[in-house]
């Protein structure tokens, strides 16, 4: 017994952490140290520490926290260089912990940390897999809200139930606890897209999960502004086809496909206005529309579908380039598949059909590959 003791490495004794608090940032700069306070009441009896995600802020935030980190050992800091994204920054945050369980909460101070010891004890003591912050539950409420984003939340929360294995009452809160492996267990399928963490892992999850709820009210931001965009509604759809067409089709190719609809109706009104404005021969307006009609796909796409790996300044220009290039052999294979398509079965519109998803599919891989290279 003695010599077991002295043989082991010298790793001091501390007590077991509990508890890991993981926090995303963007420019809070204003509010980390004031949560941080509020965790160290909130949490006393518990052994737990903060995991801070920073994407990159430029407001201080994550030279602050290395500060604060250095004397406070309950404090980690992780800092993502070129990468946006506040479901894959929980992710990452959750993914370096050791502790049985993980809460999550924002830095903004909206999320009332005085629940945090329910949820943690929900789990640790009532043996649930999951506890989550609601407002629209028990004691919860919105808060300050608006009609217009009370409205918006609705619809949202309403789209998600056919992709929750779990009933939630209110699925869009970014404020949970949850048992670390059952996270563990859900990680290799995360969608990671947009702001939808907890949804993403309650649809994820390859069983529906023993899950408690506790309301609260959803605070006023005082410090900082918020980060949702006209993007995150784009990006919450992302999650929901991610998670239903996504296991057949990449959503990717989805928009892809959206964005080339949209380029074949840019295709007829070039050519109409080229016709009809200033009377161009047809092959002239033909081909002008065809190279609007790609330029368009391609900042199109730039922006939407290839968000993750957008193209800026020169390499726009090349990635354009690239994209005519692409799109000229894509019009090949239309061209050929079309016609072998006719030839066989003498259907017009069928060798039409053939020939465009063809020519299209051949366009987003070969785009992907060569124009949005990782
Ligand atoms: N690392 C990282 N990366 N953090 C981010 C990012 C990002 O790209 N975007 C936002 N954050 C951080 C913010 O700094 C903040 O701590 C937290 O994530 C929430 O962002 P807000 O911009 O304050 O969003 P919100 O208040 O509108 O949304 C919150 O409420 C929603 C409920 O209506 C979030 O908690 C959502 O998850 C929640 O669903
Ligand atoms: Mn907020």
């Amino acid at each position: 017994m003695l010599q077991r003791a002295v043989d082991r490495p010298s790793i001091e004794r501390v007590q077991p952490l509990q508890l890991s608090v993981v926090i995303p940032t963007l420019n809070e700069a204003g509010n980390v140290e004031a949560l941080l306070g509020k965790l160290g009441v909130t949490l006393a009896g518990i052994e737990w520490e903060a995991i801070f995600v920073d994407d990159g802020s430029s407001d201080g935030t994550p030279e602050l926290l290395t500060r604060i980190a250095q004397s406070d050992r309950r404090v980690r800091v992780i800092r993502r260089i070129g990468r946006r994204g506040l479901s894959s920054a929980v992710v990452e945050g959750a993914l370096a912990t050791t502790t049985p369980i993980i809460a999550v909460i924002d830095a903004d101070l909206q999320h009332d940390e005085r629940i945090l010891p329910d949820l943690y004890r929900a789990i640790a003591e009532d043996a649930h897999e999951l506890a989550i912050g609601t407002r629209y539950a028990g004691q919860g409420s919105t808060g300050e809200w608006d009609d217009r984003r009370l409205k918006v939340s609705r619809i949202a929360t309403a789209l998600a139930s056919p992709i929750m294995k779990t009933r939630l009452s209110d699925p869009m809160s970014g404020f949970f606890a949850v048992r670390r492996d059952v996270l563990l267990e859900a990680a290799p399928s995360l969608s990671n897209v947009g702001y939808k963490i907890l949804l993403d892992l309650v649809a994820s999850a390859p069983r529906p999960l023993k899950v408690a709820e506790v309301g609260y009210t959803f605070g006023t931001r005082v410090a900082g502004e918020s980060k949702l965009d006209e993007m995150v509604a784009l990006e919450y759809i992302e999650l929901l086809l991610d998670k239903t067409l996504g296991r057949f089709v990449p959503v990717k190719l989805v928009q892809f496909g959206a964005i080339g609809m949209l380029g074949v109706g840019i295709h007829l009104a070039l050519l109409w206005l080229a016709l009809n404005l200033i009377a161009a021969p047809f092959a002239w307006a033909q081909a002008g529309a065809v190279v609007g009609a790609m330029t368009f796909n391609f900042a199109l796409n730039n922006i939407f579908t290839y968000r993750d790996r957008k193209l800026t300044g020169l390499n726009w220009v090349r990635g354009l380039i690239s994209f005519y290039a692409v799109c000229s052999l894509g019009a090949v294979a239309n061209v050929g598949i079309g016609s072998l398509v006719y030839e066989q079965m003498q259907g017009w519109w069928i060798a039409g059909i053939a020939g465009a998803i063809v020519g299209s599919v051949w366009n987003y891989v070969a785009s992907s590959w060569l124009t949005w290279t990782r």
